[in-house]
């Protein structure tokens, strides 16, 4: 429909932004509508509404969390453009992995037999430091996830930052800036948005540096204590754990929910982190890993590190994983020609939006979600 008429400015007009009403004085209609529109304002069920994500992307709360979804993704590369990062596109195509092999998506590629969808745009980046100091990548990223949670896509959007001569206190350093300006940035430019969704804006007003940091060892003790607190059995259960574990969903969002800012926890074991992080000095059983839990229960949603620096000890990494040695030549090079202490993380855009909007689940934070059950539509 084309509404023709005068536009006045009305602060009691409603709307994202609002404040502005239209004296109607003539009506066109454009199309006819085939029948009933399918959705209406109220609660449907889960599937109903994903079958039908081309029609709900018009409804008023997919529309307030996609426009922060553009805000977040301005904020981001406002960030790193304005602090000497140079944007650098890494292949999707890829024959090789980066966060493991049990996630990997392949595809058939003329004579080399399969390549994989990119994991991440790390190994990449880590050659484009070399060249340029700062780099980031910010792209689609494919993890075959067999785990059907709420914090999992099969196909996200990640922004992953790398830097040389920076070492993990100065990781974090940079973390901290950027997911404060990210923040900073949504308040100011989408208040009505983030009113609509009802968040509570105070929560997001406290994100400012520096952010908490724990070790493992740090994080490990405190979830013990809060199962042996737990009078729910089968919280208790959730929370188990023991030293040498990666944290699950259960004890992330208990963890964060002792934080009123993101929590930075650092020193993972080597054991179930990825290949190519530096090991602690006098430690090597813990890696200079680094992960950034969002509050109010929210979680990971950075995951960064220190990259090893000696060529020997990333051959025998990578054969330690039993990853293709062949596939890596090229990046065992870097540590040949040249290498300086260097770090990265990456960050996942859809559960930084599902955070700072307050939402449940991450598949509403992206246009169109991809997980195991979905690819239509
Ligand atoms: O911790 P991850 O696996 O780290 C990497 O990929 C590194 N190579 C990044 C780097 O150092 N350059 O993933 C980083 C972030 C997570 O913290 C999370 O926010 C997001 O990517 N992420 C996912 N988001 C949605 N669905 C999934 N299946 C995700 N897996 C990771
Ligand atoms: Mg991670």
């Amino acid at each position: 429909m084309v509404v023709t008429g005068k536009v006045r400015a009305d602060s009691r007009a409603p709307g994202i932004p609002g404040g502005f009403e239209i004296g109607v004085t003539g009506l066109q209609i454009v199309q006819e509508a085939a029948g009933e529109y399918p959705l209406a304002l109220k609660e449907h069920g889960v599937e109903f509404v994903m079958d039908n994500r081309h029609l709900w992307l018009r409804m008023p709360s997919q529309w307030a969390i996609l426009r922060i979804r553009a805000c977040v993704i301005r904020a981001v590369r406002e960030f790193l453009d304005t602090n000497g990062f140079i944007g650098m596109d890494t292949p999707i195509l890829t024959p090789a992995a980066v966060e493991g092999t049990t996630t990997l998506f392949e595809t058939p590629y003329f004579d080399e037999g399969v390549v994989y969808l990119a994991q991440s745009g790390q190994l990449y980046n880590e050659a484009n430091i070399f060249a340029f100091n700062k780099v980031y990548c910010f792209g689609p990223t494919f993890r075959a996830e067999k785990s059907r949670t709420r914090r999992h896509l099969t196909e996200f959007w990640m922004v992953e930052p790398e830097a040389a001569f920076c070492d993990l206190d100065q990781l974090m350093e940079i973390e901290e800036q950027f997911v404060s300006h990210i923040v900073k940035r949504a308040l100011e430019q989408c208040t009505p948005e983030l009113k609509s969704l009802k968040r509570d804006l105070s929560k997001l007003e406290r994100i400012s540096p520096p952010f908490p940091r724990i070790s493992y060892d740090e994080a490990a003790k405190k979830i013990d204590q809060l199962r042996e607190e737990a009078t729910d059995p089968e919280k208790k259960e959730l929370l188990k754990f023991d030293w040498g574990m990666d944290f699950g969903s259960p004890h992330e969002t208990e963890l964060t929910k002792l934080y009123d800012k993101p929590v930075f926890v650092y020193g993972y074991p080597t054991e179930v982190k990825a290949f190519y992080m530096e090991p602690w000095p006098g430690r090597p059983e813990v890696c200079k890993s680094v992960d950034l839990l969002a509050p109010e229960g929210y979680g990971e949603i950075i995951g960064g590190s220190e990259r090893i620096s000696d060529p020997e000890l990333l051959l025998e990494r990578i054969r330690q994983h039993h990853l293709p040695e062949e596939a890596y030549k090229w990046y065992l090079e870097l540590r040949r020609f040249g290498s300086v202490p260097h770090s990265g993380f990456g960050m996942g855009i859809e559960r930084t939006v599902a955070w700072i909007c307050g939402i449940e689940h991450i598949r509403e934070a992206i246009p169109f979600p991809r997980t195991i059950k979905r690819v239509y539509p």
